[in-house]
């Protein structure tokens, strides 16, 4: 038998595959994410004919379920979360690949159940050996579940076994550092998959080709045409029910040095030899070891965080962050962060790279805007008109697309001009651009393609960036000193600081 990895096909960027059949057996399956997420991308892989019928699924959790409570409880959550999606026959056929093993991660009996159900379903499915484990559990309990795998020698077969790992890896750089060194006792790195489902995206993977497949765009992404880069990651929910994990994580751990990180990365790394894997996180590990926040010593003109305050959304009034269920009335934990990067290498030298990233803004937009330089001399400028240096948006969602601000001479006897966009919309393709992700990570886990997931040292050289704003965070604080926003308003004024300080203002969105 020859297995995946052995003989990898790779989807990359251009080519499409089917992947050997394979369980896939999911940590934390009865967390919303199994539900809302994981399982319907894998069925909508299935109904795309994109993965074999042998797929199986597998959830692990603490609860008592049965097989057939898991597959109910899925098709609960397809009817839920999917109401469009047509269950009908092949969900039926879909639906008895699922099968649920309850364990604990620290007991080492439950990985034993979970060995000999899975050695089962191999006979009874024809799975051959092929697992992916997808650790789908509060971070707290990677380090756990990786030792009892592994322990247990289920990742022994560097070519059948697949460990996949969600977000956040590690609160910092020394237990990323330690969790990288668990998950190097047990395996080879291209076993291991880092999810941050950001690079799942259409959008994002589209920076790639955008920045890399136009001539016309490279000569002007530099130093010398380029004044600074915004990226904002806003959202208009709260913490809703999941306090438990964000009162660990915040704004910082949960959204920035993962997803902004990342965009980030593809916005300002140098061209990749190619498109493989290791050519692509390799530059993205370059331009990280040259990245620095602007400045350490005044850590209040490169970092500032924020927590929303209660205020209203839609006309609905909605509680502060110390007012939803479950969070401590006194924690510090920051629902908005803003920093300013400088990159010290050839390309970038003396330009800010802005990041700013909450909860509760006025709207739920992710955008990356290129501001290039003024022109040497305003001919133009009067009381009369508008005018602004050109913009370069590439919006990863909403309304997916492009657009390039320019001035244009307004009709008319006088030189008037006004700032317009050219915009390029995803919309016009007539497919919607996923924005959802799993279902392209999935698969390309499934084939063996690491592209969009994240490398060892590619990690640690982005918690490695943020650690002086987090060494100062980290130790306690009278929350009283942490700047508030209002619920459906943009940052803090602190933030606004952070880039009106340069001269410069966020780009209202
Ligand atoms: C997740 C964060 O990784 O990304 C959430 O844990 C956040 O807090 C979500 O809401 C945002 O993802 P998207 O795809 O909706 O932008």
């Amino acid at each position: 038998m020859v297995s995946l990895l052995e003989n990898p096909l790779r989807v990359g960027l251009q080519q499409q595959g089917m992947p050997e059949p394979q369980i896939i057996v999911i940590f934390g399956a009865s967390g919303d994410l199994t539900w809302r997420k994981l399982v319907p991308a894998l069925y909508k892989l299935r109904r795309e004919g994109r993965i074999p019928p042998e797929t199986t699924i597998v959830g692990v959790a603490r609860r008592e379920w049965t097989h057939e409570y898991f597959r109910e409880q899925m098709q609960k959550g397809m009817e839920e979360a999917h109401a469009s999606v047509p269950l009908g026959e092949l969900w039926q056929d879909f639906s008895q690949g699922l099968f649920y093993c309850p364990g604990d991660i620290d007991k080492p009996e439950s990985y034993q159940k979970l060995k000999t159900l899975l050695s089962e379903l191999d006979e009874k499915r024809n799975t051959r050996g092929n697992r992916m484990f997808y650790l789908s559990v509060a971070p707290n309990f990677f380090p756990e579940a990786i030792r009892q795998l592994g322990g247990g020698g289920m990742l022994d077969d560097p070519y059948k076994h697949r460990l996949v790992i969600e977000k956040p890896f590690g609160r910092d750089l020394a237990s990323a550092q330690s969790l990288n060194q668990i998950v190097q006792k047990y395996c080879k790195e291209n076993q291991v998959y880092r999810i941050d489902h950001y690079l799942g995206k259409e959008t994002v993977q589209n920076l790639l080709v955008f920045r890399f497949a136009n001539a016309i765009f490279e000569p002007l992404w530099n130093r010398q045409f380029v004044d600074h880069v915004q990226i904002t990651v806003a959202e208009t929910v709260g913490v809703e029910d999941r306090a438990g994990y964000y009162e660990q994580a915040g704004a910082l751990r949960d959204m920035l040095q993962n997803h902004l990180m990342q965009l980030y990365c593809l916005t300002a790394m140098e061209a990749p030899n190619s498109m493989d894997a290791d050519s692509i996180r390799t530059e993205k590990v370059k331009v990280l070891q040259a990245t620095r926040l602007a400045d350490v010593p005044n850590l209040s003109r490169s970092a500032v965080r924020g927590q929303y305050s209660g205020g209203w959304m839609k006309g609905q009034q909605v509680p502060g962050y110390h007012e939803e269920p479950g969070v401590d009335p006194k924690s510090g934990t920051p629902t908005y962060v803003a920093m300013k990067f400088m990159v010290d290498n050839w390309r970038w030298q003396g330009v800010p790279f802005y990041l700013r990233t909450g909860k509760r803004m006025p709207k739920k937009v992710s955008e990356i805007s290129i501001h290039f330089r003024d022109v040497p001399s305003r001919m133009f400028q009067s009381a009369s008109q508008q005018r602004n240096a050109n913009i370069l948006a590439m919006r990863i969602q909403p309304n997916e697309g492009i657009s390039l601000r320019f001035d244009v001479k307004m009709p008319g006897a006088e030189f008037r001009t006004r700032s317009v966009d050219m915009d390029f919309s995803y919309g016009s393709f007539g497919i919607q651009a996923t924005s959802d992700a799993y279902d392209r990570l999935f698969l390309d886990c499934m084939m063996g393609d690491q592209t969009l997931f994240t490398r060892a040292d590619e990690v640690e050289a982005a918690w490695q960036v943020v650690t002086p704003a987090l060494s100062v965070w980290d130790t306690p604080t009278d929350p009283a000193t942490i700047p508030r926003y209002e619920a459906g308003t943009w940052e803090p004024a602190e933030a606004e600081l952070l880039i009106n300080q340069d001269g410069r203002n966020w780009r209202r969105l």
